[in-house]
């Protein structure tokens, strides 16, 4: 894969969650291209817990992550050299796996069988892994698991910071092709499950967060609020097919009158603070207290489907002018902005996507966002991620020994704008 000297290629691993992805990722003539992606969502398994429970979570990265590879060289029939694992090189990749029953068990297996992949080193320059931030068990089995591929292959490491993969994400949106002349300075909204920040860039690799959420982030307020609707979780697609219908019903001024008559009221929290602060806790339990109230009112323990839907338009509504608000409080601040990136699992929400994509056209500022699929937590983004380090010379490059290796620890909360 990797033949010419501006071409690099990188298999990815991102586990920081509950997505568990692998992926190949290429760079060459300025264009970064997915070479292909699997992943497994463990949504299903965290359904009926209404939330992510992290050990369960490392668990099912463990049982999958071999697997997905397995398929991820079936489907991009990934050029690779058949080679010899030197039985030293099988312990010490056995070592790292330790902590990780399961792993270590598929691992073990495909090692007694020189047909496996582990047996297929891939012509890669390097693996590129998420080691945070996130849920550190789960962490734990992507950075395992790539230390023993890295050691039984000799191919360096590249930790990535999950939110600069958010950001990387947009990269494949912009024609393939990086114009960091006038993509910079730019404004980046983050907003998952688990971060709502405010970045200012200057250039690859030079982050600062000038704002960002005081409690809850806004996609587990989405959740968190689903719940409380008795909505399935994620909240955030629920919660936003319902407001849309709302929308395709009435007109936003029709809904909001409806909202009105129905007592349905949300706040805007930190809305007219001259910060770039959210608090979307608030609003959450802004809607813990309506629903109370409404139950109360029509003497009753269930919300109407009326009342439910209208919650959600009205709780997206307050999400979007809050994200509003504080993107031109951030422009004030900014105003040499070129561009703003947005990243992150509440992206992949059109009606979000819509409104701040009118917001950078009033502002005559760039927008750009990753394909609706490349919203939620991937492993593509990861690879590029690695690939920007690497084109912009600030990656950090740990090499395939053992005290290396030892070096590499999950960091579950590491900051974008902490060095590595
Ligand atoms: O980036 P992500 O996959 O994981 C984290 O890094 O946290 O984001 C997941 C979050 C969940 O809270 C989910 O409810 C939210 O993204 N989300 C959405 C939508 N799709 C996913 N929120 C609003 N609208 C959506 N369509
Ligand atoms: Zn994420």
């Amino acid at each position: 894969m990797a033949d010419d000297s501006t071409k690099k290629v990188v298999l990815a691993i991102e586990t920081s969650c509950d997505e568990t992805a692998v992926a190949f990722l290429s760079y060459e003539n300025n264009a970064y291209s997915s070479l292909g992606q699997r992943l497994y969502s463990q949504i299903d398994v965290h359904k009926e817990f209404g939330g992510v429970f992290p050990m369960m979570a490392k668990r099912e990265h463990g049982k999958n992550l071999l697997k997905l590879l397995e398929l991820l060289y079936l489907d991009t029939h990934a050029k690779s050299e058949h080679i010899t694992i030197s039985e030293h090189a099988k312990q010490n990749a056995l070592a790292t796996l330790v902590r990780e029953s399961e792993l270590h068990t598929f691992f073990e297996t495909a090692l007694t069988d020189s047909t496996s992949i582990l047996y297929k080193k891939p012509n890669i320059d390097a693996i590129a892994v998420t080691v945070g931030p996130g849920l550190e068990p789960a962490l734990w089995v992507g950075i395992s698991f790539a230390k023993a591929l890295a050691l039984i292959w000799n191919i360096p490491i590249i930790p990535v910071n999950h939110m600069e993969g958010h950001i990387a994400s947009v990269l494949t949106d912009i024609a393939h092709t990086e114009n960091k002349t006038s993509l910079f300075p730019a404004l980046a909204l983050l907003i998952s499950g688990g971060h709502t920040e405010v970045i200012q860039i200057k250039n690859w690799g030079q982050y600062q967060i000038i704002g960002g959420t005081k409690d809850d982030a806004v996609g587990e307020a989405y959740d968190k609020v689903a719940r409380i609707l008795g909505l399935p979780y994620p909240g955030g697609p629920e919660i936003s097919k319902l407001a849309q219908q709302v929308r395709d019903t009435y007109s936003i001024h029709d809904a909001e009158t409806i909202c009105k008559k129905e007592n349905i009221k949300l706040p805007r929290p930190m809305l007219h603070s001259q910060n770039i602060d959210f608090s979307f806790s608030g609003l959450k339990t802004a809607v813990l207290y309506l629903v109370r109230d409404l139950k109360k009112i029509s003497n009753t323990e269930t919300l109407t489907d009326t009342q439910i839907s209208l919650i959600c338009f009205e709780f997206e509504q307050a999400v979007i002018e809050v994200l509003c608000k504080k993107l031109t409080t951030a422009l004030e601040q900014n105003q040499d902005t070129q561009t703003l990136i947005v990243g992150g699992g509440v992206i992949a929400n059109t009606y979000i996507r819509k409104h701040i994509d009118t917001w950078c056209t009033e502002n005559n500022i760039k927008f750009l966002k990753p394909e609706t699929e490349l919203s939620t937590d991937n492993a593509v983004m990861i690879g590029i991620a690695a690939l920007v380090q690497m084109n912009h010379g600030y990656e950090t490059r740990i090499e395939p020994t053992v005290s290396s290796l030892e070096k590499l620890v999950a960091r579950g909360g590491w900051r974008i704008d902490e060095l590595y």
